[in-house]
């Protein structure tokens, strides 16, 4: 029987190779420096895997709210809070070249939220990336400067999407 994907596969693939693919990239940025940058606080979750998973690692969280379990809550000096495009815009100044790993979970079930989110991504995310950074992301992204990758052992192809911008500067 080959039966289509229910909205219960799909979501548990996605946490699946979301969990995959941070922890693989928590390994991969190891040896280089630069901060991290996690869009979409939303429960904190995701957020409180990376600054267990990176505890020396400056993190950088981005929300236009705060609505995360209480003890995922992020400093005040590294919470970003309003519209994606605004945040990384004025982020952009102090972290432009400098992120290493950034980790976008901005998506929703609704295709064209998903559309507008994904070209602001397009515009803002590659003056940010460090030479060789990593690009993880619930939505697929189209990155100048960037490749996709294949995504580690253990995570579902087409359920995360994994990108890595060129070494050259
Ligand atoms: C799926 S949730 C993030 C889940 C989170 N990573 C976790 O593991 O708990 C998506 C979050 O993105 C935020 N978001 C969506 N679009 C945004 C935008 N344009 N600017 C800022 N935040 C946005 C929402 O407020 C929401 O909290």
């Amino acid at each position: 029987m080959n039966l289509r994907l229910t909205r219960l596969d799909k979501l548990y693939y996605r946490l699946q190779a979301q969990h995959v693919c941070l922890n693989w990239a928590a390994t991969e940025i190891a040896p280089m420096s630069g901060v991290v940058f996690e869009l979409g606080l939303g429960h904190g979750r995701t957020y409180d895997h990376l600054r267990t998973r990176l505890p020396d690692r400056e993190i950088h969280v981005f929300d236009r709210e705060v609505d995360c379990i209480a003890d995922c809550t992020p400093p005040d000096d590294r919470l970003w809070l309003g519209d994606v495009d605004k945040t990384l815009a004025a982020a952009q100044e102090r972290f432009g070249g400098r992120v290493v790993l950034l980790h976008a979970d901005l998506g929703t079930y609704e295709a064209e939220r998903n559309e507008v989110i994904k070209e602001i991504l397009r515009r803002r995310v590659p003056p940010l990336l460090a030479p060789g950074a990593i690009v993880l992301s619930d939505l697929p992204l189209v990155l100048e400067g960037a490749s996709p990758l294949p995504l580690p052992d253990g995570a579902r192809e087409g359920r995360y999407f994994l990108y890595r911008r060129s070494s050259s500067s």
